[in-house]
């Protein structure tokens, strides 16, 4: 028998900066633990010297970001008692509430728009047994639904206004740090209701012992504050898709419409949090044409084989073009989450697919001649 550990979450790892006790039964996938990833052929493209990784969350256990949340708000909610969540979604949150339901034998309802979600986000959640809702209607229309309806039904909401989704996602700032010894310069997320780059706020400022008004878990009382050689928290930096960017455009958006449907928000919930992230940081919000996010997800898979869905390549998409404008200066160490797998979205991986799919004769003239043809 192997005398290694067998790694089982990111509660387990961090129990002491989360809010589980001894007698805490963890509901885990083994999620977290994510690699933290060097671009090594993208920046000689870009010409510029710059230090910049890729955080591929899409390596978690259902694909998406969400598992760090999702481990400690279906915990924290069998704690409680809880017999079913529920939980809007463009997709991953559900795929991950659903998962985290199965394993934990509760059920999980969720409310996803009509059409707009990817095919392998509804095959997940179909498959591990969630009551899914399609409804005539966005994520934010679901959003509010599912606030209403939770004052009136014995479900907790597993979106990430529940803090302690918030709570589990700041853990991938601790792996990031530890595996740099430091924090990045800039930390570069995609936004849609801007709980993910609040809960690396949180997590960056615990680690170097400085509270932030952006934590819904303390308000500002933070117990978790750990005095570490590291004391630089990095810029957050929010990159929205150019037709549901509330936070470029300073107001909420009614219609949003985007090819990264995960992040297609026009009411984030996260609001006011971010600005607050927005401020303390430092950092910067700003935009990325449809154009712009695929031609980004397509060159990350082509020149370093990392395949993620639309919405995370607009993390990079904006790195590359502040790299380039130098509104990131050069030698800055650059941190850029890729929050979903490409396998996600096969649909719109397809459809931009360019690469030959070269059709022949089983026969070994064929497969030769193929091989020369294409070298
Ligand atoms: N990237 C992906 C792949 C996502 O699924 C999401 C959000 C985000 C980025 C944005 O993160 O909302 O914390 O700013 N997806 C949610 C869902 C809305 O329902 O799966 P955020």
């Amino acid at each position: 028998m192997s005398s290694k550990k067998i790694y089982t979450g990111l509660i387990e790892r961090y129990r002491n900066q989360l809010p589980v006790n001894k007698d805490t039964k963890i509901i885990s996938l083994g999620e977290g633990n994510t690699p933290l990833i060097k671009l090594h052929n993208i920046p000689s493209i870009l010409n510029k010297q710059a230090e910049i990784y890729v955080k591929y969350e899409g390596l978690n256990p259902t694909g998406s970001f969400k598992d760090r949340g999702m481990t400690m708000a279906v915990t924290k909610a069998v704690e409680d008692g809880a017999k079913a969540i529920i939980c809007a979604s463009t997709g991953n949150t559900s795929a991950s509430a659903a998962a985290y339901a199965a394993r934990a034998g509760i059920t999980a309802f969720v409310l996803i728009p009509d059409g707009k979600i990817a095919q392998g986000k509804l095959a997940q959640a179909t498959m591990e047994g969630a009551i899914v809702l399609q409804i005539k209607g966005n994520f934010d229309d679901g959003m509010r639904l599912v606030k209403e309806v939770a004052d009136e039904a014995q479900v907790t909401i597993v979106n990430s206004i529940n803090p302690f989704r918030l709570q589990g996602q700041k853990t991938a700032a601790f792996e990031i740090v530890e595996e740099l010894g430091r924090a990045p310069d800039f930390h570069c997320l995609p936004v849609g209701n801007a709980g993910n780059i609040t809960a690396h706020w949180i997590g960056y400022s615990e680690l170097t012992n400085n509270s932030t008004k952006a934590c819904a878990y303390c308000n500002g009382d933070c117990h978790y504050g750990t005095k570490s050689s590291v004391s630089i928290r990095p810029k957050m930096v929010g990159y929205q898709a150019s037709g549901a960017a509330p936070f470029i455009r300073g107001d909420m958006v009614d219609n949003p419409e985007t090819v990264a449907t995960a992040i297609r928000i026009g009411h984030p919930q996260s609001w006011d949090y971010a600005w607050i992230v927005n401020k303390e940081s430092g950092g910067w919000f700003d935009e990325c044409s449809d154009e712009e996010i695929l031609a980004t997800q397509k060159m990350l898979a082509e020149k370093e084989g990392i395949f993620c869905e639309p919405a995370s390549a607009a993390s990079v998409a904006g790195a590359l073009r502040d790299i380039t404008s130098g509104k990131i200066p050069e030698n800055s160490c650059i941190v850029c989450t890729l929050t979903g797998h490409g396998l996600k979205d096969p649909d719109t991986a397809i459809k931009q697919s360019t690469a030959p799919v070269v059709k022949i004769e089983a026969s070994l003239a064929q497969v030769k001649s193929a091989i020369l043809d294409n070298m």
